[in-house]
């Protein structure tokens, strides 16, 4: 009976090859046949669809939508609509907030997954608690750290992040990992804009290499500040002395993400002291909790430019070609 339906499968196939290259306009099923020929299989959780289906177009790849249905206790009911591929399934998801359950969600989408293929790869665009890398105050757990080992007990081929807060957290994952930059896509928006004598700031040491690889690719030089933070009441502070080079200039401040807007609220404020011109935002994952984006703009944003690894107002800059080539 398989046998049957197997040679009628590459009989239609076939048939339907010979039909298009002879009458291509005039054969109906062609969206059919294109479906038989995908290779790889992406699911979109919650929360990433649109940039799932994006990656799926990429690929030219089978979509799957999730469902999600919330019950009174809180827990979620995940159901993927359909049956993947048995070749490589790509699990797509954010874990920003509620990042938690998005957290549980991807996990369980890892594991349907697992149940068709052998080959799964995760997409964690934006990867939460990726800030908790190291035990930074005594009896604090590393998070990251707990997250990478349920990653791999769940037999995954592969995780792929965007611009993951630092390497210690990726380092965490004993599964091959990789982080793409969403530095050039950026750099490739701000390119559009016209911009008086443009700088490139880091808000902290930490994302100096990253400032400093934007302003290669942008073709200027960058500065970083000296940010402090409070490790018990997480505020900042901005510890620099006066820098003269930002006076009159467009500042773009670069970040790889933005959540209460603290550090770049500090950073302006400092900057537009040392009489800079306009201040422009970059950053990968603009999670923007609560009024943020209202704050920055108080405070003299002219524009914040984010990556649709988190989706939103200012995620303008697509990061799906990125992944695609990351995946293939
Ligand atoms: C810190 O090192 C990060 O790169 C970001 O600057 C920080 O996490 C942003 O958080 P917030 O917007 O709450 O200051």
């Amino acid at each position: 009976m398989k046998t049957l339906s197997f040679t009628f499968i590459i009989t239609f196939v076939t048939a339907t090859k010979v039909a298009l290259s002879i009458f291509p306009s005039k054969v109906k099923s062609r969206p059919y046949l294109d479906e038989l020929l995908k290779k790889f299989t992406v699911i979109g959780g919650n929360a990433s669809e649109e940039l799932a289906k994006k990656i799926a177009k990429k690929l030219n790849a089978v979509y799957l939508k999730s469902n999600l249905r919330i019950f009174p206790d809180g827990e979620g009911k995940i159901t993927i609509n359909g049956k993947p591929k048995k070749g490589k399934i790509i699990v797509v998801q954010s874990t920003y907030p509620p990042v938690d359950s998005h957290l549980i969600q991807a996990l369980s989408l890892i594991s349907k997954a697992k149940q068709y293929s052998s080959n799964v790869i995760a997409v964690i665009p934006y990867f939460g608690y990726a800030r908790q890398d190291r035990e930074f105050l005594p009896g604090e757990i590393v998070t990251m750290d707990v997250i990478a080992k349920l990653f791999k007990a769940l037999g995954l081929s592969k995780v792929i992040v965007v611009d993951i807060h630092s390497k210690i957290a990726l380092d965490h994952f004993k599964i091959p990992s990789e982080n793409v930059s969403a530095m050039p896509q950026l750099v490739n928006y701000f390119k559009k804009l016209r911009l008086k004598e443009p700088l490139v700031v880091s808000p902290d040491l930490g994302g100096a290499l990253r400032a400093k690889e934007f302003a290669k690719l942008f073709g200027t030089s960058y500065v970083a500040l000296k940010k402090q933070r409070n490790r018990k009441t997480g505020k900042v502070q901005i510890r620099s002395s006066n820098l003269n080079e930002v006076k009159g200039r467009d500042l773009i401040i670069v970040d790889d993400m933005i959540s209460t807007g603290g550090s770049i609220i500090k950073a302006t404020e400092f900057l537009k002291k040392q009489k800079c011109n306009r201040v422009f935002v970059a950053c990968t994952h603009a999670l923007l909790r609560e009024d943020a984006e209202k704050k920055i703009k108080k405070y003299g944003v002219s524009k914040i430019v984010s990556a649709n690894t988190i989706p939103g107002n200012t995620a303008v800059v697509d990061v799906s070609g990125i992944i695609a080539k990351a995946i293939v």
